[in-house]
């Protein structure tokens, strides 16, 4: 090769390369689900709870009309904010069915994406609940599509868990200093049989307490920014008072001035792309089943209020009048620097 190609092809090179470095973390807002817009953009599923929560999932119209589902209003003002509750009048009989809730889901899916959500209020911390902001996909068999659990807990936990599902294959690296929270268990396959059955890889944000339950509501929650790209999983929680003026202004720059997020997920060989594809966002509340009930016993603060925990959400409908999301706003953004991959290439709002 003489040198002068040689310099031509190193250009061309840099080139591209350049562009790649111009365009790469560059985020454009894709889809806008804050407000009424929520509405258009998610679907209230009745399927019965797959985790045998002692809940029943009404539709939008029966959500809408008992009052568990519409616009947030303080004092008889409306707030702008969307508002998911349960229902928190009716006495039912403990072997069920289940009390109301919702578990609303968009049609849109996504391969990749920057998911940023301002909470002011979740379920979480109340004695029976199980709250979840989460992505999941379902174009195949759970979990072979991969989930990732955003926010999460159940019962009287005061921090949030991050959770990423997927079948063999992901182990996340627990480099410490990169992240705020404590890695927990770093296997995402929840098959993998030194961990308990689908467990998956888990920070736990803790002792970060302000991301979930009785302190997150009563500082006014925040913003949690959810970075899905091919080598990583982060997510940031961001308190009322330290927001980044880009994502205020919904032009947001992770690589900017975030700091540490609370959770990376990175597996050493690349395995984000074979395990996570067509992911939808769901808000659900669901109330014992799986988890919160099977932890029912061992929490110090519940177990005392009743002997399970499907009896005391029958039985104390008040209890659960607390146990709504509040969303002022939430906004998906897509690096359109970046290669679309999978199955749903033509749909991602590019
Ligand atoms: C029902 O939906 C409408 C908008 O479609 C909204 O204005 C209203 O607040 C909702 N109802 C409740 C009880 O939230
Ligand atoms: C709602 O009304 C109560 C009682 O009048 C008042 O203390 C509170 O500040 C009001 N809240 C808002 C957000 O206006
Ligand atoms: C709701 O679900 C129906 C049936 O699956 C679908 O046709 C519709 O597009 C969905 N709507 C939204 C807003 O996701
Ligand atoms: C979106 O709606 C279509 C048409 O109803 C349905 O076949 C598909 O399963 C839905 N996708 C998701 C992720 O809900
Ligand atoms: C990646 O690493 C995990 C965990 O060590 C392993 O199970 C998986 O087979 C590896 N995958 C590839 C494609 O190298
Ligand atoms: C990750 O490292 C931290 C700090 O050394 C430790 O507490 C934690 O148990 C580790 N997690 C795993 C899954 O090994
Ligand atoms: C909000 O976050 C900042 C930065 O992490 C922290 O210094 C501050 O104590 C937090 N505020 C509250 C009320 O937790
Ligand atoms: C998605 O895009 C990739 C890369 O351009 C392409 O190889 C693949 O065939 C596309 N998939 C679909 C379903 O269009």
């Amino acid at each position: 090769m003489s040198s002068s190609t040689f310099g031509a092809l190193l250009c061309s090179v840099i080139l591209s390369f350049s562009t790649t470095l111009v365009n790469a973390g560059h985020y454009s807002l894709t889809q806008d689900y804050s407000g009424a817009k929520f509405f258009e953009g998610f679907n209230f599923s009745t399927i019965p709870d797959p985790t045998q929560g002692f809940v029943t999932y009404i539709d939008q119209s029966a959500a809408n009309s008992t009052g568990l589902a519409g616009m947030l209003t303080v004092n008889g003002s409306e707030t702008g904010a969307v508002y998911l509750g349960v229902d928190s009048t009716t006495k039912l009989s403990t072997s069920g069915p289940g009390r109301n809730s919702h578990r609303a889901q968009t049609n849109q899916t996504w391969n990749h994406a920057l998911v940023i959500a301002d909470i002011s209020h979740t379920p979480g911390g109340i004695c029976g609940t199980w709250p979840a902001f989460w992505m999941l996909g379902t174009s195949s068999e759970w979990p072979n599509a991969g989930e990732i659990d955003i926010i999460e807990g159940v019962n009287s936990q005061n921090f949030n868990a991050m959770t990423l599902h997927t079948n063999a294959g992901v182990e996340v690296q627990n480099n410490t200093n990169l992240f705020k929270g404590t890695l927990t268990t770093s296997d995402c396959n929840v098959a993998d049989p030194n961990q308990p059955t689908n467990q998956g890889c888990n920070i736990a944000d803790s002792p970060n307490a302000d991301s979930f339950g009785k302190v997150f509501n009563a500082n006014g929650g925040g913003v949690f920014a959810t970075e899905w790209t091919s080598d990583f999983i982060k997510i940031w929680f961001f308190n009322r008072t330290h927001i980044p003026a880009n994502v205020l202004s919904s032009s947001p720059s992770p690589s900017s001035s975030w700091g540490t997020p609370n959770a990376l997920f990175q597996p050493a060989n690349n395995t984000i792309d074979s395990h996570f594809s067509d992911l939808q966002l769901i808000f659900d509340t669901t109330m014992c089943g799986q988890w919160a009930g099977q932890a029912w016993t061992t929490d110090a603060e519940c177990s005392k209020l009743a002997p399970t925990c499907d009896q005391y959400v029958a039985e104390n409908p008040a209890a659960f009048k607390d146990a709504y999301w509040a969303i002022n706003s939430l906004k998906v953004f897509q690096d359109q620097g970046a290669p679309a991959y999978g199955s749903g290439n033509g749909t991602q709002g590019r």
